[in-house]
């Protein structure tokens, strides 16, 4: 499945400030299908969040859909299909918005996809890891920019970032996988993180960067003329358990200075230091931003527990008792339109009212596999996690939280059998998704629905967008009834 017949799919550049008209036509023969603008904040503008089940019915085929929205922010991120697995089937692209940047820099090298890549298709995996409690599979390949070598040997090429000597280089790593998180690193160079996801940070240099499912990682790059030549970029994969695993045991691809021959590069370089896991917490947004940790009180009401029950029959994840299961043709965004007030169990909402007000999350984690956890709507401020394996959070764990600017981004890893505390202000009116954005884990129910200010959500949805919205619906039913298909998971 493919954007404009492109893997990825093709990039959509436009400026900050921009408002953005995206029309979509669903082409394909069997499949809805639902395009998320993963990171972008959709001020006063959730109905346009491309969550199907949650803000829309799925767009059936031979049908079109605009979405139109205006950019708040800045720098790099993707948009995908939110229709069950299908995002790994294809359904994929990278987003540039241009913006200030916190370093200058000479060359925009655009921006750069490494995702894991399987023959079978998403659905076949989405359907064996609901039935299987083992481990997932290993990803078949990784592949950079959408190509790389065969790992068998037999074809393919490696991918390559070309630098001009004496230049600095921005490039847009973004991790678009279903389920490998990475480390990076570049044999001979360090990198300079910018921006984490779509928040600028000090400038921030380092041998090697984590980038769980989801995130991305703005770096500059010097190519001192000195250096010229041909050097692998490594992607490594944490040892911890669950963090991913690909039968591409060294995925690779080329840093290649424009004046040099093209060459394969010899030295291997070493494997940076096992991240576990985890995201730095490190990196300090331009832009500061600081929430009330006085305001914090851990209590029953602001956790969120993580856990994998045994299977009944199906392997299930759960966020606080309850597996997401949406229902493709009652989104949500149908019930606040209508004015109803009691939702599914299944949709497992969370209610936040209270006006501009902090929320802080403790996410709790029993199973001993690590999350990468993503919100849509907002970006959150990372106050703190637990050490692999930490247990829960207890009162004591308050005094190490941070929450004088620390690191703000839209996902975060949550340890394996460890804690996470997020906060975010009330300030964007919609209904926005909580997931883990492992593919599998999100199929498999591991995602809440912040239902924020319900009554203010109605009033931002105009005449003209409540009609299309209900068109569709309508249209999905239609199609759905007589389709053949089957939906197997959450629906997400
Ligand atoms: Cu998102
Ligand atoms: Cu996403
Ligand atoms: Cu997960
Ligand atoms: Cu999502």
């Amino acid at each position: 499945m493919l954007v404009n017949n492109q893997y990825p799919g093709p990039t959509l550049t436009a400026d900050w400030g921009d408002t953005v008209v995206i029309n979509i036509k669903n082409s394909l023969e069997l499949n809805g299908t639902s395009f998320h603008w993963h990171g972008l904040r959709q001020q006063g503008s959730n109905i346009q969040d491309g969550a199907n089940g949650v803000t829309e019915c799925p767009l059936p085929p031979g049908l079109s859909k605009t979405y139109k929205f205006k950019l708040t922010q800045y720098g790099t991120t993707w948009y995908h299909s939110h229709f069950s697995g299908q995002y790994g089937n294809g359904v994929f692209g990278p987003i540039v918005i241009n913006g200030p940047a916190s370093l200058p820099y000479d060359i925009d090298l655009g921006a750069y996809p490494i995702n894991d890549y399987y023959l079978r298709t998403a659905d076949e995996i989405v359907w064996d890891t609901l039935h299987n409690p083992g481990p997932p599979p290993e990803s078949d390949n990784v592949l950079f920019n959408g190509t790389n070598i065969n790992p068998a040997g037999s074809g393919g090429d490696y991918s390559r970032i070309t630098v001009t000597p004496g230049k600095r280089h921005r490039l847009r790593l973004i991790n678009t996988s279903n389920e490998n998180n990475f480390q990076v690193s570049i044999v001979g160079h360090d990198m300079t993180v910018i921006a984490t996801d779509l928040v600028p940070v000090n400038a921030f240099t380092t041998s090697n960067v984590f980038l769980g499912i989801g995130q991305r990682m703005d770096v500059t790059i010097d190519a001192p003329k000195a250096k010229a030549g041909n050097y692998w970029v490594n992607v490594t994969m944490p040892t911890t358990s669950r963090c991913g695993t690909s039968l591409n045991r060294q995925p690779a691809a080329i840093l290649h200075y424009a004046s040099s021959p093209l060459t394969n590069p010899t030295d291997p370089g070493v494997v940076p230091p096992d991240a576990q896991c985890r995201d730095s917490l490190s990196y300090v947004p331009v832009v500061t931003r600081s929430a009330p940790l006085d305001q914090f009180t851990p209590s029953a009401k602001n956790k969120l527990d993580v856990t994998l029950p045994p299977p009944a029959p199906l392997v299930k994840w759960q966020i606080n008792g309850t597996s997401i299961d949406v229902n493709w043709d009652r989104p949500i965004l149908d019930y606040v339109l209508n004015g109803t007030t009691s939702y599914p169990a299944a949709d497992n909402v969370v209610i936040i009212n209270q006006k501009d007000v902090w929320t802080f999350w403790v996410l709790e984690n029993v199973p001993n596999v690590p999350h990468p956890i993503h919100l849509h709507g907002h970006d959150f401020l990372v106050l703190g996690a637990s050490a692999t394996g930490a247990g829960l959070f207890t009162d004591a764990d308050k005094a190490s939280l941070r929450s004088a600017n620390p690191t703000r981004r839209d996902v975060t890893m949550l340890p394996g059998g460890g804690w996470l505390v997020l906060a975010f202000r009330a300030d964007n009116p919609g209904n926005w998704l909580m997931h883990c954005h492992i593919a599998w884990h999100v199929s498999g129910g591991m995602a809440v629905d912040f239902l924020e200010r319900v009554p203010e959500q109605k009033a931002q949805v105009s005449a003209g967008d409540a009609t299309a919205f209900r068109n569709n619906c309508a249209k999905w039913r239609d199609y759905f009834d007589d389709s053949g298909l089957m939906k197997i998971d959450s629906g997400l």
